[in-house]
């Protein structure tokens, strides 16, 4: 069994990136033994859209800060950065050369992102093949991801599967996706949080940014006496995640019994405002000394790149077996780390 997933380094990460993946990332950090983990910040794929070097440096800053401060085990769990194994460039390269185009035209996040008006780069386009490889490239059987990534996980499927039929083995492992229990969180305005859509809150904001941020979820006139559906109340979808099972049926039954038990908007937001400060207040002030202090990141990271190249270079060196570039073998076999 080995684990792996990435996260985009293109801005602060939000809830929806929180309950969406890193929970799970860091849940499994903590279990993780003898490589069976792997998350890493997948800054080869922020270039698609980021091009201001300044801010891919920050973004790449704040996605390490964030596992870090959030507690991912880097002992148990390899964590790295995509750029710091170069390996997976070769092996896009290997997957691209027998996978059909139609596969990639089908992208619906490729489709989306051009529409919004993005300009259709060769590296937008392939974005699904370059996560392909960072899932085969590490023989990555399960790959934690909320609901917007899973057709590249089938992307990867097919890209094991053509790999193998066209050179008549078994050399890249077939991975299957595992959906987060919840994969789709909300935004302030009821879509899918995200940030290309300007709805989020951020796992860091406080203060005055956190209220604003809390201030803006949609919310309706309807009073608090009148009954009301919970799924159909968007506060109380976001406010959830943080409640246990008890206090979710409890909030449940009083919005579904409204009159004297119905509640408040102005009260379930002071309420989400003091989840969000208990959950997360703890770690900011570690998130914000290793924000300013990148450095003491440093060994972390090139640890993890390390320990995750040597996995890479295995795997490749079967490809370049299989495809006829025994001399690639052995330029693998004479750098090994
Ligand atoms: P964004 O949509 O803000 O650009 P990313 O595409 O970088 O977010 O997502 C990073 C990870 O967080 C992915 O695994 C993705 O599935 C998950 N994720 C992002 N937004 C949400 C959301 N609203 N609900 C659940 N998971 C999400
Ligand atoms: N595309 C993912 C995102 O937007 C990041 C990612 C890159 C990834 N490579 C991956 C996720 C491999 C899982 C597995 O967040």
């Amino acid at each position: 069994m080995r684990v792996l997933s990435g996260i985009q380094p293109s801005g602060d990460l939000h809830l929806g990136n929180y309950f969406g993946a890193l929970v799970q990332h860091i849940a499994a950090s903590k279990v993780a033994k003898d490589s069976e983990a792997l998350f890493f910040i997948a800054d080869y794929h922020a270039l698609t859209t980021v091009h201001d070097k300044d801010k891919l440096v920050k973004s790449v800053n704040a996605v390490a800060a964030t596992y870090i401060a959030l507690g991912l085990d880097t002992e148990k769990a390899i964590f790295f950065r995509q750029s710091d194994v170069p390996e997976v460039q070769e092996l896009t390269w290997l997957l691209g050369c027998c996978t059909g185009m139609g596969l990639l035209q089908r992208s619906h996040s490729y489709k989306e992102k051009v529409e919004k008006g993005l300009p259709a780069s060769v590296g937008l386009f392939s974005y699904p093949l370059l996560m392909s490889a960072d899932i085969l490239l590490y023989d990555s059987t399960i790959v934690p991801v909320g609901q917007d990534q899973v057709q590249h996980v089938e992307i990867a499927q097919n890209c094991a599967t053509h790999f193998n039929e066209t050179f008549g083995a078994k050399i890249l492992t077939r991975p299957e996706f595992q959906l987060s229990p919840t994969p789709k969180i909300p935004g302030t305005d009821g879509e899918k949080m995200s940030k290309s859509y300007g709805n989020t809150i951020g796992i860091f904001d406080e203060g005055k940014v956190l209220k604003k941020a809390i201030a803006g979820i949609k919310t309706d006139s309807r009073p608090p006496e009148e009954p009301k559906d919970p799924d159909g109340v968007l506060l109380f979808q976001i406010l959830k995640l943080f409640l246990s099972p008890d206090e979710i049926s409890g909030y449940e039954a009083d919005l579904k019994r409204g009159g004297l038990y119905g509640v408040g908007y102005g009260k379930m937001k002071e309420e989400l405002v003091q989840k969000i400060d208990d959950t997360f207040g703890p770690v900011r002030a570690r998130y914000a000394e290793l924000m300013v202090k990148p450095e003491l990141m440093e060994p972390i990271l090139e640890a993890g790149a390390a320990k995750a190249r040597k996995i890479a270079q295995a795997t490749l060196a079967r490809c370049y077996e299989a495809v006829g570039m025994p001399n690639a073998v052995k330029r693998l076999k004479k750098n090994a780390l």
